[in-house]
Formats: C-alpha cells, sequence, structure tokens
C-alpha cells in the first residue's frame, strides 16, 4: 500500500483563503502546493501530478473552468479529482463546472468535515484509477517495445495515432471517437508482440504458413487489451485494421458497411504509413506512387476512397507538416 502522505493542489488567487486550506489539510496529514492564479494551476498540477486538486472558479487569467478544462485534456493528469470551490451556489456554475469535467463541487464558505469527507471519498476513486493508469501504461509500453524490436517501424504507432486524430477531426468525428482514435491507433499492432522476430522481422515476402501467423496479430492485441478499459471502445480497432471493405481483409473478412468509420480511418492511415516509411522488405514509397497505389485499391475494393481523399486533402495542406511527430517516443513523457 501506498504510505507517503497525498499531494493536494491549491489553485486559489487569494493568499489567505489558499493558507487556512493548506493549514487544514497539514493538520489531517495532507501534503499541499498553492498555486494563485490558472496559468500556474496548469503548469504545477502538469509538474507535480497531484493526487487531487482544489480549484477556485474566479482567477485571474485561466478562470477555474478552464484549468478544470486543460487539466482533463492532458494524459498525465486527466485521471486527477478536481474539487471546485465556489462561491456560487446555482445550478449554472455547476453545469458549467461539470462539462469542463470538474468531479465535485464545494460551496463556499465550506464546513471542513464535508470538504475532507469529499477529498477522502475522490482520493479513493484516484486510488483505483492509478492501479488501472498504470496497466495502461504498461500495455502503452508495450506497444512501443515491438517497433524497437523492428527498427523500420519506430514511430510507426506514434504516427498512425496522430494520423488518426487529425483524419478524424477533418472528418468533423466527436472528442470521444478521437479519444477511441488516439489510442486505437497506438495499440492497433500490439498483437506482434506474440508474433516471432523470424517471422516479424523477415526480408522478402512471407510464406503462407509465416502469413498465416503474421494475421493471428489483431486477435492476439485484442486479447491483451480486451481488459483494459480505458481501451474498451478501441478494441474494434485493433481488431479490424486488416479488414477490407470486399471482405477479402482479416481476421473476420467483414464486408461494407460492417467496417465502421473510425476502422476505415486506421485502415488508410496505417498503409499510408506502412508504404511511405522503408520496411525490411520494401523502400519508403513517394506520396505520388503511395497515393496512386491507395486509389488503385479504393478500386480494388479495399479502402474508402472518400476517407482516402480527405487523407490525400490534409497530407497536401500546410497543416500536415504540424503533426508529424518530432520525438518517436513523445508520447511516453505526455
Ligand atoms: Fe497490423
Amino acid at each position: 500500500m501506498d504510505i507517503r502522505p497525498r499531494k493536494i493542489l491549491i489553485a486559489d488567487d487569494s493568499r489567505p483563503d489558499a493558507e487556512i486550506l493548506a493549514q487544514l489539510l497539514r493538520d489531517h496529514g495532507y501534503s499541499s502546493i498553492i498555486a494563485n492564479n490558472g496559468i500556474d494551476a496548469i503548469e504545477t498540477a502538469i509538474k507535480e501530478l497531484p493526487d487531487l486538486v482544489l480549484l477556485d472558479v474566479d482567477m485571474p487569467g485561466e478562470n477555474g473552468y478552464e484549468v478544470a478544462r486543460q487539466l482533463k485534456s492532458f494524459r498525465a493528469t486527466r485521471f486527477v479529482p478536481i474539487i471546485m470551490l465556489t462561491a456560487l451556489s446555482e445550478l449554472g456554475a455547476k453545469l458549467e463546472g461539470l462539462e469542463a469535467g470538474v468531479d465535485d463541487f464545494i460551496t463556499k464558505p465550506y464546513r471542513s468535515v464535508e470538504l475532507l469527507t469529499r477529498i477522502r471519498s475522490l482520493l479513493r476513486v484516484k486510488a483505483l484509477n492509478d492501479q488501472l493508469d498504470d496497466a495502461e501504461n504498461i500495455i502503452f509500453t508495450l506497444a512501443r517495445i515491438i517497433e524497437a524490436k523492428d527498427s523500420y517501424t519506430l514511430g510507426h504507432a506514434d504516427r498512425v495515432s496522430r494520423f488518426a486524430v487529425s483524419l478524424g477531426k477533418k472528418l468533423n468525428r466527436s472528442k470521444e471517437e478521437l479519444d477511441i482514435l488516439d489510442k486505437g491507433g497506438v495499440l492497433h499492432d500490439i498483437g506482434k508482440l506474440a508474433i516471432p522476430d523470424t517471422i516479424l522481422l523477415k526480408p522478402g515476402a512471407l510464406t503462407r504458413s509465416e502469413f498465416d501467423i503474421m494475421k493471428t496479430h489483431p486477435v492476439i492485441g485484442c486479447t491483451i487489451c480486451e481488459r483494459l478499459r480505458s481501451a474498451k471502445d478501441s478494441l474494434p480497432l485493433i481488431r479490424h485494421h486488416h479488414e477490407k471493405l470486399n471482405g477479402e481483409g482479416y481476421p473476420e473478412g467483414l464486408k461494407g458497411e460492417q467496417i465502421p468509420l473510425l476502422v476505415r480511418i486506421v485502415n488508410i492511415v496505417d498503409i499510408y504509413d506502412a508504404l511511405t516509411t522503408r520496411r525490411s522488405y520494401k523502400d519508403a514509397w513517394d506520396i505520388e506512387k503511395t497515393f496512386s497505389t491507395m486509389y488503385e485499391e479504393v478500386k480494388r475494393g479495399w479502402w474508402d476512397g472518400d476517407v482516402l481523399r480527405a487523407w490525400e486533402k490534409f497530407v497536401m495542406s500546410e497543416e500536415f507538416e504540424s503533426v508529424l511527430p518530432k520525438k518517436p517516443y513523445s508520447k511516453l513523457i505526455n
């Protein structure tokens, strides 16, 4: 069991109020850090990774709602519970807070006993989330170990994830769907962990029996991730990223409408990245050859032509440069 004192970030522009809170927390065995404005609160939370945030609504710069929105959008801080301290008891403020991702509210002036009870209960939830988060970190790290085995695919999972999210944005997908694309992109090939290196790294074409083994990776990937609650909605992307619209893909041979749009998005960016980068069995292709081949494959009934056209438009735009990751492993430190 973790016995370190729980660390609570107090974000309040009133120093005296913050000090009173800090004293109360100290008296009950918690450690605390104080931030006096919104920007400071965001930066401190990312740096210190507190176990909980007590957040004032009215602060100079970014207000409490904006701070909550930001903290819930970063991978590192999104599971940190936030209690908003508000002098406003009206419903509107709470609704805005809930929308920003706030987990609980306390109306000022607060009663110490009530505040401490809520802190305790959210810290219990946080402890459970931490366990989940550990499992998530392990699996996301494993996804990158596959790449480390094969220098040709270094950065592939990261690019597929970024590309899929960018294409999802262009196709007006919701925030939740973008999150599914983000995780599905990183994890899509995780089943390759179970594929022998002699097959995975073989220069040249695979034999039929080797290809049969290679074709098991989407289902194995699904099995690896199926107990990972936070990746639950990305499982179809892992399982079906080698399906083709005409039913010639694997593992299920799904056809047409059976293949959801998010899977089609991963199909396109996965193939695009494989073609435009060097592999053990081929050189990197230029963009022209890549797209002409992929359009041929659309005619053959493999990919979704509308999704490919949207992707081509994006690749040709100036915006494309900005999604290319600076470092292949950047997500590990995100
Ligand atoms: Fe794959």
